[in-house]
């Protein structure tokens, strides 16, 4: 797999080099598990604190709720709230995903709803990846029913060229290749969701889970 380097994206390359930053004790056992950095724990923080200060100037006045995805989203979610300088409230939805696969299945179930009302609320809508879009669009959907003041996207992650439905996302982080990736809340079978960056697994890992 050849992932694209630009300075401004703050994606990693060499895929063959394998040279990958240290990580800290208690995910070291998933090190060799990783095949390739695509975002750096450095670069998400910087783009992180961007966006936060253009949510802060955005929203300002209005005291918005952050709508979180579970689970995915809940480490991008606790950085970035970090970084809006406002008095904020924080909600969370979860929803079916892969399982244990790397393929959306298309359908999309709520596993737990919003526990506050958001009629008439600006509703920041946070989402760890968009792959398909078939979850965003269902959630974006269902929520609308409810009358927001206002409703907004904010991506960490969309991946290229795979969507299959139009989506508005007004704040999108990162645009990364259609592979699939954990880390930084996102997870693979329940695992690495505590590595600091984003990155590919090696093929023996999705060989070992289904064997
Ligand atoms: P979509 O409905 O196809 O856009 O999928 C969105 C959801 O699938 C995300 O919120 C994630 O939970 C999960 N997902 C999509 N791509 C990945 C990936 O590369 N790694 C881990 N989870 C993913």
């Amino acid at each position: 797999m050849e992932v694209h380097v630009d300075g401004g994206t703050g994606i990693l390359g060499s895929p063959s080099g394998r040279s990958l930053p240290p990580l800290s004790a208690h995910v070291k056992v998933f090190e060799h598990d990783i095949e390739q950095v695509l975002l750096s724990s450095e670069a998400i923080q910087r783009k992180i604190a961007e966006t936060g200060e253009r949510l802060t100037e955005d929203y300002a006045g209005k005291d918005p709720i952050l709508v979180g995805v579970l689970k995915g989203a809940f480490v991008f979610m606790a950085d970035l709230s970090r970084h809006i300088d406002l008095p904020l409230e924080f909600d969370f939805m979860a929803v079916s995903s892969y399982g244990a696969a790397t393929q959306t299945s298309g359908v999309v179930r709520i596993l737990k709803d919003l526990d506050h009302e958001i009629i008439g609320r600006h509703v920041l809508l946070v989402e760890d990846i968009v792959d398909s879009g078939l979850t965003l669009s269902y959630l974006l959907k269902n929520l609308r029913t409810r009358k927001p003041a206002s409703l907004e996207v904010c991506a960490l992650m969309q991946k290229t060229g795979v969507q299959r439905v139009p989506l508005d996302i007004k704040y999108k982080l990162f645009e990364i290749p259609s592979v699939f990736v954990v880390g930084y809340g996102l997870d693979f079978a329940e695992r690495f969701r505590n590595v600091p960056y984003v990155g590919t697994l090696r093929p023996e890992v999705y060989r070992d889970a289904v064997s």
